[in-house]
């Protein structure tokens, strides 16, 4: 594909000889609008060099690009150099670059030989998986993909909460009052109970926090009955975690969470004693973080038991020595930002180069309608609830649209689930949002299934007018503002996904493909396409299969499916 930001950046190379390319390509800017030209260059810079005014060194500039293919047109306006791109020239490149790319177009191999981790989701085991964890779990899942169409590397890890005084509890309640089979039949709910009975029970009883505690010290110690309630624990709680992950099709490549460091932690102690950084404070040890403006990080409480912190810095050293990580992504809620960045400055004063190659991603809260979230409070709304929830609604509306479609049930699935991630990959990250559902499930405006719809409007018209891709297409014959509109945004699309992967935010992508969704109903509106002269018609099938390539594309960085059919 002509990459014409390259080609502008070689003409002016040619008349500047004391900038570099990568400087020159630095100043080169995207006008606010069309009008202004694809590219503009402003000659400031030059001014002192050339002995000129930067509108005189402008107009010069641009007098001498005039001629060159690659743009209809090169013009200065005031100090600036403005290039606009040749329409017929960018159509052909980068429909030809789809053709080539064969669904991969906007992929690269810019991330090889690096690897990248993105630890998401996370929840805690024998805890609800909540609406509150869906942010984690959609945003991370598609950073994921994200890097991997870049060519890295990339280990998709869970976290899991599997570690931690609150099993203590949790083992001394089922001793108490626990019925094995009442909690197999639902588990979530049973152990929940289990522990809110306990810590009520515990208020008016402190032997009870005693005893939870020796329980927790017990499993860190290898007693086999708490090692194998805790087990049993985890199985049964990862089981209903993975029905939502199945729905979501997402897969990890570890569940190596909390438990898996308990072994790596005296280590970590160790070493921070040999390092000179772990002081006693109050019975506890902690690093002192006061130099830095941050409270001090607790390492390890009086009773000897490790923290959350402590794991963390344990999986940060494991991970760099297992994986030998580029970067290592948390993409973990706002409220944590304290901890990370506490934890990561830990890292760095043991010495490790590699510290700020740990990036915390944080995110903003989902909240209901009907006001916030909360565990505490006993509203859990379950993550599983509400994608079926948006299943079944999907399915009621289909069978209204469209009682005859084929795969309804599978159908209604992809949209319903669909939906869901989209609405929560169309802002970014850092926003705190309100969860409506008539807003995510609409057809019409930038949701998910008007998307999908759009996708599946494009593959029945290449279908009808049997399309096949091959080298014998007159892209010439493409040329109206509609045309050219998605070019462009197809155009876009490979540095959209780059500009999503150096800011880690998928939102880019969302809104790209909501445009380009946008550009080709516009363009189904006003152009007849299975028209009667087969050249013309093969062209502009041409532009409806790549719109329709790039947008099955970008749904599936997002997480999301593209049915044929809706
Ligand atoms: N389990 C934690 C929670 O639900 C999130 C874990 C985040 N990851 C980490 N490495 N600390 O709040």
């Amino acid at each position: 594909m002509i990459i014409f930001k390259d080609e502008v950046v070689k003409l002016l190379k040619n008349q500047i000889d004391f900038l570099k390319e990568e400087d020159i390509s630095a100043l080169v800017e995207v006008p606010p609008s069309y009008d202004m030209g694809d590219y503009a260059f402003p000659t400031f810079r030059l001014a002192k060099e050339f002995k000129k005014s930067p509108n005189i060194i402008a107009e010069e500039l641009a007098n001498k690009f005039s001629e060159d293919e690659n743009f209809e047109k090169v013009e200065n306006a005031g100090p600036y150099v403005n290039f606009f791109i040749n329409k017929s020239k960018l159509i052909e490149s980068v429909l030809r670059e789809i053709k080539d790319k064969n669904g991969d177009y906007g992929s690269s191999d810019m991330g090889q030989d690096k690897t990248v981790i993105v630890e998401f989701s996370s929840p805690n085991i024998a805890k609800p998986f909540h609406i509150g964890h869906i942010r984690t779990t959609v945003i991370g899942n598609s950073l994921n993909r994200i890097y991997k169409f870049l060519g890295y590397n990339t280990i998709a890890i869970n976290h899991l909460g599997d570690y931690g005084t609150q099993f203590g509890m949790l083992i001394s309640a089922y001793k108490k009052w626990g019925d094995r089979e009442v909690i197999e039949s639902n588990p979530i709910q049973e152990l929940l109970k289990l522990y809110v009975r306990f810590n009520s029970e515990a208020e008016n009883d402190t032997s009870m926090r005693d005893e939870a505690r020796h329980w927790f010290k017990e499993l860190e110690d290898g007693n086999i009955e708490a090692v194998e309630l805790w087990q049993w624990i985890r199985d049964i709680s990862l089981r209903e975690f993975n029905r939502v992950y199945d729905l979501l099709n997402i897969k990890f490549d570890s569940y190596a969470g909390e438990s898996f460091y308990s072994d790596k932690m005296p280590r970590v102690i160790n070493e921070l004693k040999e390092k000179g950084l772990l002081e006693e404070s109050k019975g506890a040890q902690i690093v002192d973080l006061e130099p830095y403006g941050m409270p001090p990080a607790l390492i390890r409480k009086s009773d000897g038991s490790t923290l959350y912190t402590t794991r963390d810095i344990a999986a940060a050293i494991y991970r760099k020595e297992t994986y030998n990580f580029h970067k290592n992504l948390y993409v973990v809620a706002s409220q944590q930002n304290l901890h990370f960045k506490s934890w990561i400055k830990v890292i760095e004063l043991m010495g490790y180069d590699w510290a700020n190659d740990c990036q915390h991603i944080p995110f903003g809260m989902v909240s209901l309608e009907d006001g916030t979230l909360s565990t505490r409070k006993g509203r859990v709304v379950f993550l599983e609830d509400v994608l079926k929830k948006a299943v079944e609604s999907t399915a009621k509306i289909i069978e209204e649209r469209n009682p005859n479609l084929e795969n309804k049930e599978e159908v209604a699935k992809q949209v319903g689930i669909g939906a869901i991630l989209f609405q929560e990959l169309f802002n970014q990250r850092i926003k705190d949002y309100v969860f409506n559902w008539d807003r995510t499930l609409s057809f019409d405006g930038e949701t998910g299934p008007y998307v999908q719809y759009t996708h599946a409007r494009a593959t029945s018209l290449l279908e009808k007018g049997e399309f096949q891709i091959d080298d014998n297409i007159d892209y010439g014959l493409l040329n109206t503002e509609d045309e050219i509109n998605i070019s462009r945004l197809l155009y876009d699309f490979p540095r959209v996904v780059i500009d999503a992967c150096d800011k880690n935010e998928p939102y880019f992508i969302t809104r790209h493909i909501v445009e380009i969704a946008k550009a080709f109903n516009k363009f189904y509106n006003s152009t007849p396409i299975i028209v009667d002269d087969v050249e013309l018609r093969k062209s502009r099938l041409s532009l409806v299969y790549s719109a329709k390539t790039v947008i099955k594309t970008g749904l599936s960085l997002l997480g999301i499916e593209a049915p044929l059919k809706m």
